[in-house]
């Protein structure tokens, strides 16, 4: 099973009609998609991308889906934009699929400082039984280093006390957990995380 998979059966076990979610990496749509699907008719989808590009073949999916009136999408840097959203414990998912958008510019990528700014802003925004995804590449420049970034972030974040310590689970492509980034046997595999303030209560892990 690929964790593109996962993502989406722990999806469908979280949301129900009625659910908010965030795609802070919009891309081609396709998270967005598969989101505002299990949240229809009566949720709320925001997606977020940097590209304009991005935007547009997110739009042209809902459109097509008939689901563009249950979405806001909105084209900027997503840290940026999280930060100006006055509304706390709002999501009950919030999505990041790092790395640069397939069959276009390689050179757009989202990146370690932007990425982690718009994490802590995910602390905020989620619900505290929200659930947050965050899928990062180590395969293309820059994507280990964002990769590392992310695991410290998300292992300060799972160590903290105050204002509570976060549940986070690790896992790696070929469905193991908790091995190291530099040394795991392919390096190119992508890494999940899932989050939550309160207990993880995601569907079993496929046997690995
Ligand atoms: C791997 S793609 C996302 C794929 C997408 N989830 C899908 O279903 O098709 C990563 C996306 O992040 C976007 N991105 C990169 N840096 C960003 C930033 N700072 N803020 C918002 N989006 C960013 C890229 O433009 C790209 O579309």
């Amino acid at each position: 099973m690929r964790l593109a998979k996962y993502i989406q059966q722990c999806l469908e076990n979280h949301l129900r009609n009625g659910s908010r979610v965030l795609d802070a990496t919009a891309g081609n749509g396709y998270d967005t998609l598969r989101a505002a699907q299990l949240v229809k008719p009566n949720g709320e989808i925001v997606a977020i991308d940097i590209q304009a590009s991005a935007i547009k073949a997110t739009k042209k999916k809902l459109t097509e889906a008939r689901l563009e009136s249950l979405s806001k999408l909105i084209h900027g840097e997503h840290g940026t934009i999280m930060e100006s959203m006055n509304y706390d414990a709002y999501f009950d998912a919030i999505i990041f699929n790092l790395g640069f958008l397939p069959g276009s510019d390689k050179k757009i990528i989202t990146k370690a400082n932007s990425t982690l700014s718009a994490l802590e802003q995910s602390m905020r925004l989620l619900k505290a039984d929200g659930l947050l995804f965050v899928t990062a590449y180590r395969g293309h420049a820059g994507g280990l280093n964002e990769s590392i970034a992310v695991r410290g972030w998300m292992q300060t974040m799972r160590e903290q006390s105050c204002p509570f310590s976060w549940n986070i689970l690790e896992i790696q492509s070929n469905f193991k957990t908790d091995t190291l980034l530099e040394d795991s046997a392919n390096k190119d595999s992508p890494i999940l995380w899932i989050g939550s303030k309160t207990a993880l209560n995601l569907p079993k892990l496929p046997l690995h």
